[in-house]
């Protein structure tokens, strides 16, 4: 299989062709955004620790009978994938009150919930990313009921089987957000990324966040916290 030309180029990773009309190449970028793209940085080494603890966290998931894009790592920065077609929702699962939930509900950061919860965004720059109603999400036909159904039933499975991993080696999965693709068949595959940029992760003993919050909120060294999880998670170390 060899790499082609540049097909997109976003804020984390850029995208390209191969070979194989199938499969898609994905480099990790070494910059950090926040607030839809109003911070930005490039932070030396972010970009292997996303593909790493990423490959990492979709071979655990199919372990466990999650599907998703993810073939194989490449390289310290490239991953193989297969094609998908990008449904335009950002899928939030939440545990634990904290960022725009904590804002929306007046709750303080840290508050546990109920049960997890599972919320949709709109993948749109231009407007925000907003918070959608599934009536919001059929006008738009963005998905049908019967996928959203899929949505948030796999949402709360990757939940379940992430929450046991962290929770092993002491952290806390407070909330993450997913995206889903559909290959050439139509089926609905787990896509993007799982890594600290999409996952709050707060070490059990200590409260110490060990995610994009601390570039969000300037707390450190983002490649010092996503290097704690990576070798957690049974990495190698960071170099
Ligand atoms: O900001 P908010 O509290 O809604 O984020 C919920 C979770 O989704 C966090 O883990 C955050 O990192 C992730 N997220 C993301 N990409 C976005 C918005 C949120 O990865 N565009």
């Amino acid at each position: 299989m060899e790499k082609r030309g540049l097909l997109y180029e976003g804020k984390a990773k850029k995208i390209f062709s191969t070979t194989d009309e199938f499969t898609v190449w994905i480099e990790y970028k070494d910059s950090a955004t926040a607030f839809n793209g109003e911070k930005k940085e490039t932070i030396e080494g972010k970009g292997r620790l996303n593909n790493l603890i990423t490959s990492l966290l979709f071979t655990s998931l199919k372990e466990k009978g999650i599907e998703s894009h993810f073939i194989k790592q490449v390289s310290d920065y490239e991953q193989l994938v297969k094609r998908v077609e990008i449904i335009p929702l950002e899928v939030v699962v939440r545990n634990i009150a904290a960022g725009s939930l904590a804002k929306r509900i007046g709750w303080e950061e840290g508050t546990p919930l109920k049960s997890p919860i599972v919320e949709f965004y709109y993948k749109d720059d231009d407007l925000g990313d907003p918070l959608l109603t599934v009536d919001h999400i059929e006008q738009l036909e963005l998905a049908s009921v019967e996928e959203l159904k899929t949505l948030k039933e796999m949402g709360l499975k990757v939940n379940t089987i992430l929450q046991e991993l962290f929770n092993e080696v002491g952290i806390q999965l407070v909330d993450f957000k997913l995206e889903f693709g559909k290959d050439v068949d139509g089926k609905i595959l787990l896509a993007d990324e799982i890594s600290p940029d999409t996952c709050r992760l707060w070490d059990k003993e200590t409260g110490q966040k060990l995610d994009k919050d601390v570039f969000r909120r300037d707390l450190g060294s983002l490649t010092d916290v996503y290097s704690i999880i990576l070798t957690k998670l049974g990495g190698p170390q960071h170099v």
